[in-house]
C-alpha cells in the first residue's frame, strides 16, 4: 500500500477532539485516520523513528483493566511523537482509598495532562469522562461497547494486504455478545464498503445485531469458504455471567480456527486475531504462526494507528485554539 503525499489526501480534515467510537465516524474520517498511520508507517520504515507532533504535550494512560497489547502501543506511540507520558495502574492507585474515577482523571489534568487513553470496564465510561475535562480523551476499550483503535487496526491490517476494503467479506467469529472489537470492526467495516458475517453460538450473539447490517450465521464451516479474512475473537469469559456453551472443548470444535478448516478457507484468507490469544480455543498454534496469519502484522499496525489518533487530536486541538483567540 503506497501512502498518499502530505496534504493530499481528503480535502475533509481532522476536527474532533475525542476518539470515543467508530460508529461516530465517517468514511472519510476513518480513511484519514488510515491514511495518517500509512504515512507514519512509511516514514517509519524509511528509517524516520522520531516525530514532533508532540514535542511539549503530555500524554496519560489511564487503564482500569488489564492491557498488554494497547497500553504499550500507545506508550510506545507517544513516545515516538515525543511526548511525555505517564502511566496510570488503577490497583496501586488512589482508587482504593475511594477515590471516584472522575476525580482521579480531573487530578490527572490537573497536573497538566493534555490527553488520556481510557480503557474500563464500564461501557460509556471515556465518553462522560469526555464531558468532564477538557483534555482530549481515547477510548482504549470500554465494557462490551468499543475497541476503536483496535478496529482501526485491523481494518489497517487488512487494507495494507488487500489495498480496499470494498467488496471484502470478513467474518468475525465468537464472543460477539460480550466483544467491544467486534462493535468496532462492524462500524468500521461495513463504512468502508465491506460485508460483515458474524459467526457465533446463538448464545454468544446479541439481540438484533443484523440491524447494524451484517449477516449472522452460527456455524463457521458455512461460512468459511466465502471469507477473505477471518477474525478470531478471544472467548471472553471474564464478562460472561452463567455458562454461553456446553464446553471449551466443544466451542474450539465449532468454532476454533483449525488446520482442518484452512484446507476449506480460501488459499490466501487473512487469519487475524485482537489478542490475546487463546491457542487451543479460538485458534490453533499451527493457524497462529502460520503463512496466512497477520496476527503480529496488526500488533505492529496497532502503533501506527495509534501515532495517528495522538497526532490529529493534538492538531484538531490546537486549531481549535488558534481559532478562538
Ligand atoms: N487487543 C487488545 O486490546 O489487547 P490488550 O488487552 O492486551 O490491550
Amino acid at each position: 500500500m503506497t501512502a498518499p503525499p502530505p496534504n493530499s489526501a481528503s480535502p475533509k480534515r481532522w476536527t474532533r477532539r475525542h476518539l470515543l467510537g467508530l460508529q461516530d465516524l465517517s468514511a472519510d474520517e476513518i480513511t484519514i485516520i488510515l491514511d495518517e498511520a500509512a504515512r507514519y508507517k512509511e516514514q517509519w520504515n524509511a528509517g524516520e523513528t522520531k516525530f514532533d507532533d508532540l514535542r511539549g504535550i503530555a500524554v496519560a494512560n489511564l487503564f482500569f483493566e488489564p492491557s498488554t497489547r494497547t497500553k504499550t502501543s500507545f506508550s510506545l506511540a507517544a513516545k515516538r511523537l515525543s511526548a511525555d507520558t505517564v502511566d496510570f495502574t488503577a490497583s496501586t492507585s488512589s482508587l482504593s482509598k475511594g477515590e471516584t474515577f472522575i476525580d482521579t482523571a480531573l487530578n490527572i489534568q490537573a497536573m497538566g495532562v493534555h490527553q488520556m487513553v481510557v480503557r474500563h470496564s464500564t461501557s460509556g465510561a471515556p465518553e462522560q469522562l469526555a464531558r468532564e475535562v477538557q483534555c482530549s480523551i481515547i477510548n482504549a476499550g470500554d465494557g462490551t461497547h468499543e475497541h476503536p483503535t483496535q478496529g482501526l487496526l485491523d481494518i489497517f491490517t487488512i487494507r495494507s494486504k488487500r489495498q480496499s476494503l470494498q467488496g471484502l467479506t470478513v467474518a468475525l467469529v465468537g464472543d460477539i455478545k460480550h466483544s467491544r472489537v467486534a462493535r468496532s470492526n462492524i462500524w468500521g467495516l461495513t463504512k468502508l464498503g465491506a460485508k460483515v458475517i458474524v459467526c457465533g453460538p446463538p448464545t454468544l450473539m446479541p439481540v438484533g445485531i443484523e440491524d447494524l447490517g451484517v449477516e449472522v450465521a452460527h456455524r463457521l464451516d458455512d461460512v468459511l469458504e466465502r471469507c477473505d479474512c477471518i477474525n478470531l475473537l478471544r472467548v471472553q469469559f471474564e464478562r460472561q455471567r452463567g455458562a454461553y456453551f456446553p464446553s471449551v472443548r466443544e466451542y474450539a470444535h465449532l468454532y476454533g480456527m483449525n488446520g482442518v478448516r484452512m484446507k476449506k478457507a480460501r488459499p490466501d484468507v487473512l487469519i487475524l486475531a485482537p489478542g490475546p490469544i487463546n491457542r487451543g480455543v479460538e485458534i490453533t498454534p499451527d493457524v497462529a504462526d502460520g503463512k496466512n496469519s497477520v496476527i503480529l502484522d496488526q500488533v505492529t499496525n496497532g502503533l501506527f494507528i495509534r501515532m495517528a489518533c495522538l497526532a490529529l487530536l493534538r492538531r484538531a486541538t490546537e486549531v481549535v485554539r488558534e481559532e478562538t483567540r
